[in-house]
């Protein structure tokens, strides 16, 4: 058994949903896809029907995408009770979610938790003289936009950054609670730092990217590997021993040409991964 990730897969887009049929059954592996799948229910089911065939489990986390409300959508449901809908949706496929209890596999005789989250963001990766309640306006008047300020909705929160908070909180309790020395893999939409964050065309963009607030989880939840996507931009990066993979297809016009959905799921974990002994070791010293 093996581990795959990917995300950003917006098979809104023709040209993606078409090539979602291109990805490899790997009967016997895992297929984590970490959010922006799509933008409407109908799109994650497409997804699901397409990919649950080939692969042994899925594990789906929330991007920014899914949660949003479309104006031509007769669904509208917002913010968690939106969220909540999409649960549901996973439920009836067998996909397991953050709304899950955290599996724990074997992989070559290693344990390892897979801790699918759901965190969203709360505008904190700014520079510490722009106020909260000037965010917006200053990532705009750098060029910075999200759609997310339209689409996606805080209900019942009177905020996303509100809604951030209550993530975390719950989310830091339940991984604290099962924080035994086995490695986890972290999955969410957004990367964990800050410093993963490199976008050199609209560096404001940054404010709808995360959260301060996880910079040191995966210290202090002994990942031993962090799944991201958001960013579109496919990375492997490595901070204070730990690898953190963003995973995203993203727009065509960003992968045509260059790579393939199927080339583009990536191998997070198999039997031999030496992070695995390493992490188990250092935790567990004989
Ligand atoms: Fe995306
Ligand atoms: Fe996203």
């Amino acid at each position: 058994m093996k581990i795959y990730a990917i995300s950003d897969l917006h098979i809104g887009y023709q040209d993606n949903q078409r090539a979602l049929a291109e990805i490899t059954a790997r009967p016997n592996d895992w297929l984590i896809l970490a959010g922006d799948v799509g933008e409407t229910h109908a799109h994650l089911k497409y997804a699901f029907e397409v990919l649950q065939p080939k692969f042994r489990q899925l594990v789906w986390v929330p991007g920014n995408h899914e949660l949003w409300t479309m104006p031509s959508d007769s669904d509208t449901a917002r913010g968690e009770f939106k969220y909540n809908q999409l649960i549901n949706l996973c439920r009836s496929f067998q996909v397991l979610t953050p709304e899950d209890p955290y599996p724990v596999v074997l992989l070559g005789g290693s344990k390892v938790r897979i801790a699918p989250l759901f965190l969203l963001y709360d505008y904190s990766f700014r520079p510490e003289c722009v106020p909260m309640e000037r965010a917006v306006d200053w990532a705009s008047e750098g060029g910075g936009f999200c759609s997310d300020e339209f689409l996606l909705h805080s209900d019942p929160y009177p905020g996303k950054a509100a809604w951030c908070t209550a993530r975390c909180e719950i989310t830091e309790q339940r991984l604290e609670s099962c924080n035994d020395g086995v490695p986890a893999v972290l999955i969410n939409h957004f990367p964990l730092l800050e410093d993963l964050i490199h976008l050199p065309r609209m560096p404001r963009f940054s404010l709808w990217c995360g959260t301060r607030r996880t910079r040191d989880w995966h210290i202090r939840f002994n990942a031993c590997v962090v799944v991201s996507g958001h960013l579109h931009m496919r990375s492997t990066k490595h901070y204070d021993g730990v690898r953190f993979e963003e995973v995203s297809l993203g727009y065509p016009r960003q992968w045509k040409g260059r790579t393939t959905p199927d080339l583009s799921v990536r191998e997070i974990l198999s039997p031999n991964a030496t992070c695995l002994e390493h992490r188990s070791a250092s935790v567990h010293p004989s």
